[in-house]
């Protein structure tokens, strides 16, 4: 057996969180009050010892296994928390000790070669006559010494060895250099590397910056044109064993202290601009790499502050819409589009999981924050104190250029922001953001009590009532990827079977993704899978599908998956599909079986929410702490209602 599944068999969950929470029994399950968020009125932690796993139903509204309940408890990543339990469970590890350690000393040999490069970066810039060009240019940009110096900027020659020659000669080897993506190697026509291939310099004629984790290693590059004929403007370094662009924050080794004193992390959306705003004294500023801000690093700055402040290029958001990757962030900001309301609530559920206060700033059209900050300090800070909640900028993009005496136009902008007003979990603040959106529209705020939904629901009510009588049951359940009967790891299982075999090149999900954004329903994400172990391998499937390289998935995920899950990866490797695979209809399957599968989970906890308020009938009466996931849970299951029931209509 699989240690993972060993353990997960040794440990009674409901022993371990007994070890710092108190338990009650109800049925077959155990309740308390939740260890991960402050409360002591309602006991809204469920163990659920049949499946191993955990749920809050209050503020948290998160949940797993046993492995992410440690994580959570004592703040361990997956490998600290599996060696933990498998001590724990008398399970031997096979020899992940000494593989730790050869692997933290390979790191410190490779983070040294990027210095090493860094530094030679920066003495073509500022001391080479090759450099020249490149340091009159940022000059030109406004950069001082100090700045270039700090972020230690520099510049690689227009040359296709001289960095592999130089690092070459400092005794790293060919195999290191090619690890830290400092050069490209020669690839055949299937894009394989070619053995013992031709290397060359990855980086040319380009202003180089060091990318840093958070404690100021030089972990990647973001390389900039000088040529403006070049492409691409910037070219960052691959994903590497260093470099985790989803984990990233430019600017952060320097930001952190700002962030934490000012309670108040900036996003801009270039490097630039954080090297020109930290120079004007706006320290507490960062930037994703070129993507979205995802989950991880809204994450970590929630950590450590209060606010975030969203302030990215308002004219960048057009060119990049082609780039891939769910652009969270940026769609939100376009405003408008169909996408662009299912964005705003991602934000907004992103803003209430995170217990962060996120606002939104326009930038002055056709102006970067560097050229603003340059021409005027005052006016940044001005552009800061005009951030706006979520909701309100929705609701001003959404305005802008309209005739808002146009009664067609207040009942699109009103059905627009609706929606993302009631995803808002605070009784107070929502009832705020309702008057406004009134007085915005000069309508009677009566007529706000709905969702736009709503103005139909009588007749939708009864029609979906009398298609499913008490649970949604689908017309036909044949074309589901999974027996519907299964547990929901084994279907979790057969979801991840699917993506991994036949969604494998990068964008090929982005059809699903679609299908759910239509439905007003959050994409499929690792958090959709409750096990610890499954959930690692979705992050590194998702991870694999949005390479910037045409890269191969499969090879990815191969390489790429932490050793803690390979015996699970093994089971997904060999699928067992049930009877033929309809790859026609395959999208919308898989669509109608995520809906399916995230449906019976909804319908799992409105169950377990109804009894933990003690009373099955009126769950309205219970305790004020399980009314916003519930009503969240509700208007989830009404969108996944609707998406199973246009889907099952399309099998007539
Ligand atoms: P911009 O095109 O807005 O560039 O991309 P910028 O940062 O303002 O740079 P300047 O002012 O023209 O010098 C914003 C960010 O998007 C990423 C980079 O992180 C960049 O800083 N990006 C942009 C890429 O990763 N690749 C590209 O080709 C372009
Ligand atoms: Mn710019």
């Amino acid at each position: 057996m699989a240690a993972i599944d060993e353990i997960k068999n040794n440990i009674n969950i409901v022993d371990l969180v007994s070890e710092t929470v108190k338990l009650r029994r109800t049925g077959k399950n155990y309740i308390g009050f939740c260890p991960f968020h402050s409360n002591t009125h309602t006991p809204a932690f469920v163990v659920f010892p049949d499946s191993g796993t955990w749920r809050c139903f209050g503020q948290c509204a998160e949940g797993g296994d046993i492995f992410s309940y440690l994580m959570k408890r004592d703040g361990l990543d997956f490998q600290q928390a599996l060696q933990m339990l498998a001590k724990r469970a008398g399970v031997q590890l096979e020899d992940a000790q000494s593989e730790d350690k050869s692997s933290r000393e390979t790191r410190k040999r490779l983070i040294q070669m990027m210095s090493d490069a860094a530094d030679l970066y920066q003495n073509n810039l500022l001391l080479s006559p090759a450099g020249k060009r490149a340091l009159a240019y940022l000059e030109k940009r406004g950069i001082t010494r100090e700045s270039m110096e700090k972020f230690r900027m520099g510049y690689a020659l227009d040359s296709w060895d001289s960095s592999l020659q130089h690092l070459l000669s400092k005794e790293y080897t060919r195999e290191e250099i090619i690890a830290v993506g400092l050069v490209s190697e020669q690839r055949n026509e299937k894009g394989d590397p070619v053995p013992d291939g031709r290397v060359y310099d990855r980086f040319r004629n380009r202003i180089m910056i060091p990318i840093c984790d958070s404690t100021g290693n030089p972990i990647a590059f973001g390389a900039r044109i000088l040529n403006p004929d070049d492409v691409p403007k910037f070219l960052n370094s691959p994903q590497t064993v260093l470099f985790d662009k989803g984990k990233t924050l430019f600017g952060l080794n320097h930001a952190k202290r700002a962030i934490r004193e000012k309670n108040q992390a900036v996003i801009v959306e270039g490097y630039l601009d954080v090297i020109v705003l930290h120079q004007a004294g706006f320290a507490n500023t960062v930037s994703p790499m070129g993507t979205a801000l995802g989950e991880f690093q809204a994450r970590q700055l929630a950590r450590q502050a209060r606010q975030i402040i969203l302030a990215l290029d308002a004219d960048a958001a057009g060119d990049n819409a082609t780039r891939k990757g769910i652009d969270m962030m940026r769609s939100a900001l376009k405003g408008g589009g169909e996408a662009a309301g299912a964005d705003g609530r991602n934000l907004i559920r992103q803003e209430s999981k995170l217990h962060t206060d996120i606002r939104i700033t326009k930038i002055p059209e056709g102006m970067d924050p560097d050229e603003v900050v340059l021409r005027n300090p005052d006016e940044w800070q001005r552009i800061l104190d005009q951030a706006k909640p979520i909701v309100i900028y929705m609701m001003e993009t959404a305005s802008e250029g309209r005739d808002l005496d146009d009664g067609k136009v207040k009942s699109e902008i009103a059905e627009q922001i609706l929606p993302l007003i009631f995803e808002v979990p605070d009784p107070i603040e929502r009832e705020t953001y309702r008057q406004q959106l009134a007085r915005h529209l000069k309508i009677s705020e009566t007529l706000l009590q709905y969702t736009p939904a709503v103005k139909t629901q009588p007749r939708n009510v009864a029609k979906a009532r009398a298609a499913f009588p008490e649970k949604p049951r689908l017309t036909s359940e044949s074309s589901l990827i999974f027996d519907p009967k299964a547990g929901f790891y084994s279907k979790e299982i057969t979801i991840l079977q699917y993506l991994f075999h036949f969604y494998e090149s990068p964008g090929s999900f982005s059809k699903i993704d679609r299908i759910f954004r239509k439905f007003h329903l959050m994409p499929l994400q690792p958090e959709d899978f409750e096990q610890t172990d499954l959930r690692e391998i979705a992050e590194c499937y998702f991870k694999g599908i949005n390479q910037d390289e045409e890269l191969n998935t499969k090879k990815y995920i191969r390489d790429n998956l932490p050793d803690t899950v390979t015996a699970t990866f093994a089971r997904i490797e060999k699928p067992n599909f049930q009877g033929s695979v309809n790859l026609v209809e395959l999208d919308k399957d898989l669509a109608r079986s995520i809906a399916f599968l995230r449906n019976e989970k909804c319908n799992f906890s409105i169950i377990e929410i109804q009894t933990l308020c003690g009373d099955g009938a009126d769950t309205d009466s219970g305790p004020k702490e399980f009314q916003p996931i519930l009503e969240q849970l509700k208007r989830e299951r009404n969108h996944l209602e609707k998406l199973l029931d246009s889907l099952s209509q399309k099998y007539g």
